[in-house]
């Protein structure tokens, strides 16, 4: 799970045609609805069911919550600072609500999982909590908070995906989104928190996606990233839509059908488990050129024995035995990993594993977190947060440095050659050059030194870089 640690602010721009929901003023309601968005790339697009839910039910979106009458908020649990920075927010909501006393505030996502009432307890100010399986309840409890009672539904299902509902892309740029393929977690890692916060892992029916891949890719969109927790676990068993006789269908025959709707349309996919990502996938992703080169693959950790504690199922010597097929499969394959600083009883030598594997891997992006114990994982219950803070920090800062380099390192083997990159834009420093990515997911900036529009793809002379940035000119 890549950790997007953005906030999202919707905005009531209707992009005419995009949304496939009924827009018709007549079937408005009047109201507005505010949503902000937290954690992962999950809930950026659980945010966007919401908003599909709620325009259905009459609202239009507004990016200013001092003008909203619902305002929501969709949270992370997966380390203390995110739930922190939730309830900063809360607090100046909490301000506006103290203005407008009829203003609905409600939590959604993780948080309103895992602390359930206890949260109205918490955080006086908030009148509805719902978890992440039980949004299409919403409009009653609206209506429900509307009467001026409280209203919670955490329920979590086996089976809800979503499945029929054409999420509202939100403040997006009409080129890239996501797609939701599953959802919840099975893994038990020992420190996270998600298999609590969303349930049993469950697969979406394929046909969905395609619909709604083909929809996006009608509507001008370029690229879509297929997200769940765990993709390469993903399995679905069902009827085949034309003969009807039972079928499964696994992550390599997903990413094969979805990269078949249009060689113009990239994939994306987003997270990959190291004990489960398959040869299969590997020469799927080989095989389409509009599949990216380009695979989240966290380690967490380079040493076995943390990595036994940590419940990953994987040993240091599997997971190399993964980076050397992505290696030979895929030549060129940009890796980026997850990893963890500090988890308990982890020794110096074992830290020093760590930096060596991202030297073996040689990442050309990293999310790297200090360990962050939560309630009710299984590290909670049965192991000991001992390493100081200041050694958690002190770790994380060499693994930080360290991939700075690689990161470097991987741009600088980019310095010189041409690259195709699909326009998302202008750069987010000036209207005088425009930005989009590789294949191999790095962002490339060039002068605008002639008309493009984004969604175009065009070749980029590759002249420097920064640790983060390719920086080039148009290539005849
Ligand atoms: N402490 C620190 N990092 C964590 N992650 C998940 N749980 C924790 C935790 N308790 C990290 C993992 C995961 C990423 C999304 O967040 O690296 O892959
Ligand atoms: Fe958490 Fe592990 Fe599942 Fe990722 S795979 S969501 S880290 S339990």
């Amino acid at each position: 799970m890549i950790d997007l640690q953005l906030t999202e602010k919707t905005h009531d721009e209707a992009r005419q045609g995009e949304a496939l929901v009924i827009d018709a003023p007549e079937q408005r309601n009047g109201k507005k609805l505010y949503i902000e968005s937290y954690g992962c790339q999950m809930n950026f697009a659980d945010s966007e069911i919401v908003a599909s839910i709620l325009k259905e039910d009459g609202f239009t979106t507004t990016g200013d919550y001092k003008e909203a009458d619902v305002v929501f908020i969709n949270t992370c649990s997966i380390r203390e600072n995110a739930e922190q920075r939730v309830r900063n927010r809360l607090s100046q909501f909490g301000a506006e609500k103290r203005r407008n006393p009829k203003l609905i505030v409600g939590v959604l996502g993780c948080m309103a999982e895992r602390l359930k009432a206890k949260f109205m307890e918490e955080e006086k100010l908030v009148d509805v909590v719902v978890g992440p399986d039980a949004y299409r309840d919403l409009p009653q409890l609206l209506s429900q908070a509307e009467d001026g009672s409280k209203a919670i539904n955490v329920l979590l299902s086996r089976e809800e995906t979503y499945a029929d509902i054409s999420p509202v892309r939100l403040n997006g740029n009409g080129i890239t989104a996501f797609i939701s393929i599953m959802r919840g977690c099975d893994n038990m890692c020992s420190f996270c928190v998600v298999p609590f916060t969303r349930g049993r892992e469950r697969s979406r029916d394929p046909y969905s996606i395609l619909a709604e891949a083909q929809d996006l890719y009608e509507r001008g969109y370029k690229e879509v990233t297929l997200l769940g927790q765990n993709v390469d676990s993903y399995k679905w068993k069902g009827a085949d839509a034309e003969e009807g006789a039972p079928i499964e269908v696994n992550f390599a025959q997903l990413l094969e059908k979805v990269a078949l709707v249009s060689p113009e349309l990239r994939i994306r996919f987003s997270t990959s488990h190291p004990k489960d990502i398959t040869d299969e996938v590997l020469y799927t992703i080989a095989k389409y050129d509009n599949i990216c080169n380009y695979i989240h693959l966290p380690v967490q950790s380079g040493s076995s024995r943390v990595l036994e504690l940590m419940n990953r199922t994987y040993t240091r010597e599997w997971y190399i035995n993964r980076i050397d097929a992505v290696k030979r499969i895929i030549p060129g394959c940009a890796i980026s990993s997850d990893i963890i600083a500090g988890f308990c009883t982890e020794t110096e030598e074992e830290h020093q594993e760590t930096l060596s594997m991202m030297d073996y891997v040689g990442y050309d992006f990293a999310f790297t977190f200090s360990y962050s114990e939560r309630p009710g994982t299984m590290a909670a219950r049965k192991l000991t947060d001992d390493i100081p803070e200041e050694v958690k920090k002190r770790r994380l800062s060499e693994i930080l440095v360290k991939q700075q380099e690689w990161s470097l390192r991987r741009l600088q083997q980019q310095v010189g050659k041409t690259v195709r990159i699909l326009v998302e834009g202008f750069s987010k420093k000036s209207d005088q050059d425009y930005c989009g990515r590789n294949d191999q997911n790095a962002m490339v900036v060039f002068p605008a030194t002639k008309n493009i529009s984004p969604g175009q793809y065009v070749n980029v002379y590759i002249e420097r870089c920064t640790s983060a940035t390719l920086l080039g000119r148009l290539a005849e």
